[in-house]
C-alpha cells in the first residue's frame, strides 16, 4: 500500500502543543485513513509517565471523538521518560524504536519532532547522531519548531548542530503559517488565473498591505514572549513567509527546489536597512490597558511573567522594499500585533489609480481596486471594484466581487499542523522553511533588534482592543497611503 510506514518520536510529548495540536493532528490522518495501522508514536519528556498516562492524556486531548476509535488510535502511542543529556536514554529509546518497528513492520523510517524547549534542539540532534538512532536502514526526518534561533549567530549555531544528524532535505522547519489553507492558495490564485499575474508587478500595484492582528494577550507565555516580542514571534517567520510568497517569481514547475529557489530571491532582494533608518521604516508598539469585546483588559506591562518596565513590543508595523524587477518602488506593509481589534490575518494588494477621473461615487472619492485574499477566520477573496450607481448618471459606486471557501469544505480542511505532518511522512519539504530563507530572514530581523537595542526607536503604547499606535497609520499615510479596510 501506499500509507507513509513511520515511527514518530515526539520530543516534549508532555507539552502543550503535543496535547493542543499534534495529538489532534494525527488522529485526523488516522480518521481520515491517511495513515495506515503500520504507524507507531513514541512520546518522550522528563516526567515520569507511562504509556497509560500518555494514553489518557490523548483521550483527554480526543474528548469529542467517537471513543472507539481512540481507543484503537491511542493503543499506537508509548511513552519513554528522557534525560535529554544522558546517552542511555537515546540507547533506550533506539532500542523501543527497533521493537516497534518489528512490531508494526515499518521499515526504520523515523520521524523524530522536536516540540519541547528550544535550547535542547541542538543537544538531542548530536545525540541522536551519536547513538545511531538516526541510523536505520529506511530514511530518517528531522521535524523542527520554531523559534530557530534567536537571531543569527544562534540560529547558525542551531543549524550545524542539527546539521550533524541530518542532511538539509532531512529537516523540516515548522512555520505553521505555510500549513494554512489561504497561504497555500496565496500561489494558485497568482499563478492559475491569467488575470492577475499580468498587473502583478510595479507598474499595477502601489502597494501590499499584511496584517495579522489577534484578540488575545501573552497569556501564560510571558516568560518566552519577553525575550522574542513581535518582532522574533511573528515578523521573522509568518510575516517574511507571507510577504514572500507574494512577491516570488512563478516557479519553473511546482516542485519543492524550484518553489523555495524563487521565495529565496525574494528574501535576498529585501532593502537592507540602515540603523538610522529603522525609526523610519519599521514601528514598534506595545499594548496598554483598554477594552476588548467589551471586557477590561490590563497592559502587558501587568501580565503575568512579565517586567513592569517591560520594553518589549507586542506590536510591529514596517515597510519592506524588494529590489527587484518586478517590485521596485512597491512597498508592502506589514503589521502585527496582539490585544488587536479582532483576530485576523488578511492581504490587501492596492492597485494603481486610473490616469483620469472620470467618474465620481458620492463622496467625489472613486475607490482604489483592491484584492483581499482572507487568510483567516474567513477564508477567500474579495476583488473591490467600482460600478455605476444605479439611476445616477456619472456616479460610480463601490462593488465588491467575495468569493469564499465555503463553510463544509472548510470545516473539513486539514488544520495546519496535519497538512505539515503528512507532508512529511510522504517526504514533501515545500511547505517548510529551507535554511537560506531563515538566514536571510535573520539577517534582515537582526539589523531592526539591533536599532531597537540601541536605542533608536520609540515603544509606542496603543490602547487594547485597537488596531495599534498612531505611528503605524503614519507609516502610510506618509506615503500617501492607508490600511485597508478603514477599521
Ligand atoms: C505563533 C506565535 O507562532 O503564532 C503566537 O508564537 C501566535 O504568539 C500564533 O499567537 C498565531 O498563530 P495563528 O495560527 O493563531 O494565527
Amino acid at each position: 500500500s501506499n500509507y507513509p510506514k513511520t515511527t514518530m518520536v515526539i520530543f516534549g510529548a508532555t507539552g502543550d502543543l503535543a496535547k493542543r495540536k499534534l495529538f489532534p493532528s494525527i488522529f485526523r490522518l488516522y480518521k481520515a485513513g491517511k495513515i495506515s495501522n503500520e504507524f507507531a508514536v513514541v512520546g518522550v519528556a522528563r516526567r515520569q509517565w507511562s504509556d497509560e498516562t500518555l494514553r489518557e492524556v490523548i483521550s483527554e486531548s480526543l474528548k469529542d471523538e467517537d471513543p472507539k476509535l481512540v481507543e484503537e488510535f491511542r493503543s499506537h502511542f508509548y511513552y519513554l521518560a528522557f534525560d535529554v543529556t544522558n546517552k542511555e536514554s537515546y540507547q533506550k529509546l533506539d532500542l523501543m524504536l527497533s521493537k516497534l518497528e518489528e512490531k508494526y513492520n515499518i521499515p526504520g523510517n523515523r520521524i523524530f519532532y522536536m516540540a519541547m524547549s528550544p535550547q535542547y534542539f541542538g543537544t538531542i540532534a548530536v545525540n541522536l547522531k551519536q547513538e545511531k538512532v538516526t541510523d536505520t536502514n529506511g530514511w530518517t526526518r528531522l521535524m523542527i519548531e520554531k523559534p530557530f534561533g534567536h537571531d543569527l549567530p544562534s540560529a547558525q549555531k542551531l543549524n550545524n548542530e542539527i546539521r550533524e544528524a541530518f542532511s538539509e532535505n532531512e529537516i523540516y522547519r515548522i512555520d505553521h503559517y505555510l500549513g494554512k489553507e489561504m497561504v497555500q492558495n496565496i500561489e494558485v490564485i497568482r499563478f492559475a488565473n491569467a488575470i492577475f499575474e499580468p498587473l502583478w508587478n510595479n507598474q499595477y500595484i502601489s502597494n501590499v498591505q499584511v496584517t495579522s492582528s489577534e484578540v488575545l494577550g501573552v497569556e501564560d507565555r510571558g516568560g518566552y514572549y519577553e525575550h522574542s516580542g513581535a518582532l522574533r514571534d511573528m515578523v521573522q517567520n509568518h510575516m517574511l513567509q507571507m510577504v514572500s510568497l507574494l512577491a516570488m517569481d512563478p516557479p519553473i514547475r511546482l516542485t519543492t527546489n524550484e518553489i523555495r529557489s524563487e521565495k529565496i530571491k525574494v528574501f535576498r532582494a529585501l532593502r537592507k536597512l540602515s540603523l538610522d533608518q529603522i525609526q523610519d521604516y519599521v514601528v514598534r508598539g506595545q499594548y496598554g490597558p483598554g477594552k476588548v469585546k467589551g471586557k477590561e483588559v490590563t497592559g502587558y506591562r501587568s501580565e503575568k511573567n512579565v517586567d513592569p518596565e517591560s520594553n518589549t513590543e507586542t506590536f510591529v508595523a514596517a515597510k519592506l522594499l524588494i529590489d527587484n524587477h518586478r517590485w521596485a518602488g512597491v512597498p508592502f506593509y506589514i503589521r502585527t500585533g496582539k490585544r488587536m481589534k479582532a483576530k485576523s490575518t488578511k492581504i490587501v494588494i492596492e492597485f494603481k489609480n486610473r490616469p483620469m477621473k472620470l467618474y465620481y461615487s458620492e463622496n467625489d472619492e472613486l475607490k482604489a481596486n483592491l484584492l483581499e485574499i482572507n487568510i483567516q477566520p474567513d477564508e477567500g477573496i474579495t476583488l473591490h471594484l467600482n460600478g455605476k450607481k444605479v439611476g445616477s448618471s456619472g456616479r460610480s459606486i463601490p462593488v465588491e466581487l467575495t468569493y469564499s471557501n465555503d463553510s463544509d469544505a472548510s470545516a473539513n480542511t486539514p488544520e495546519a499542523y496535519e497538512r505539515l505532518i503528512y507532508d512529511c511522512m510522504l517526504g514533501d519539504a515545500t511547505n517548510f522553511a529551507h535554511w537560506d530563507e531563515v538566514d536571510l530572514s535573520w539577517t534582515y530581523i537582526d539589523t531592526i533588534s539591533q536599532a531597537w537595542s540601541n536605542g533608536h526607536s520609540d515603544l509606542a503604547i496603543y490602547e487594547s482592543g485597537t488596531m495599534g499606535p498612531q505611528a503605524s497609520d503614519d507609516l502610510l499615510s506618509k506615503d500617501g497611503f492607508q490600511w485597508w479596510p478603514v477599521v
